[in-house]
């Protein structure tokens, strides 16, 4: 019994901070012969899904990238889509996140997107404010480089109105002033749908990150699948420039 117990158990394999940028949507319904927002859809429902998952492992931040700044340059259909869905899935999911203690973030200018998705976004993020749980980040209208040259923006008014010099700039400062201020380090990034490449997302806070790319497209992607990658992670040394312990 006690064995049965031990093998079920849900671990995070010393991840504080992991983050997803959950691609393969499209491709995934288009092997199906689907509308590619048939997998928006179906790929909706895993971010919550994982959330659930990760909360229970003790993560204590999810970072996903839902959508970027450049998917402005999408057709409109798809774009009014996605953001449907998103507020959909968010009412639906309000009482979960509640329930299991999650708190909801979001990373990103949202005054762009449709009034009745910034209203969800924000009735979702309230309510939830005060959950302890695992903080569920989610990139919306997000581009690293937005990021940045908004923290360099306030960075340097802090300069104009002599509350700091330019020399007390450093890594930290720039951290505080990013969206993730205050969050553990990033320590691994899960990107589905086999490119390999990072699309403009939390540049800065990669640095030292652990990178996993599969092939498996989002909708795909499952706690199994997760668990999988924990362990691919977990076989990783860590070296930060120096040697390994042994
Ligand atoms: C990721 O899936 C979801 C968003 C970018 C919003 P895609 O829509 O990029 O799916 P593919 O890459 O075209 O298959
Ligand atoms: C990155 O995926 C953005 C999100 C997952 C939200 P894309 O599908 O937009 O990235 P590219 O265009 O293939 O680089
Ligand atoms: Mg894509």
């Amino acid at each position: 019994m006690a064995k049965r117990k031990q093998t079920t158990e849900l671990l995070n394999y010393g991840v504080k901070h992991i983050a997803f940028i959950m691609d393969g949507n499209g491709r995934w319904a288009k092997k199906r012969m689907r509308p590619r927002n048939f997998g928006h859809a179906e790929g909706a429902k895993r971010i919550f899904e994982i959330a659930l998952d990760c909360n229970k492992r003790k993560i204590e931040v999810m970072s996903c990238y839902a959508f970027s700044t450049e998917n402005w340059n999408r057709p409109q259909s798809e774009i009014d889509y996605l953001f449907k869905q998103l507020e959909v899935e968010l009412k639906k999911k309000i009482p979960t996140l509640m329930k299991e203690n999650i708190k909801l973030v979001t990373m990103g200018d949202i005054t762009r997107l449709p009034l009745s998705t910034q209203e969800e976004i924000n009735k979702a993020v309230n309510e939830t404010s005060a959950n302890s749980g695992l903080i569920l980040n989610m990139g919306l209208n997000y581009g690293s480089y937005d990021e940045i040259i908004r923290g360099f923006k306030n960075i340097a008014k802090r300069i104009e109105a002599n509350e700091i010099k330019s020399d007390d700039i450093d890594v930290k400062m720039i951290d505080n002033h990013l969206y993730t201020a205050g969050y553990p380090p990033l320590d691994l990034l899960i990107r589905t749908s086999g490119e390999m490449r990072l699309s403009n997302f939390m540049l800065w806070q990669l640095a030292y990150t652990e990178l996993i790319f599969t092939p498996v497209y989002w909708p795909d992607y499952t706690p199994e699948q997760l668990e999988l990658s924990l362990q691919e992670f977990s076989k990783r040394k860590r070296r930060y420039g120096g040697l390994d312990n042994e």
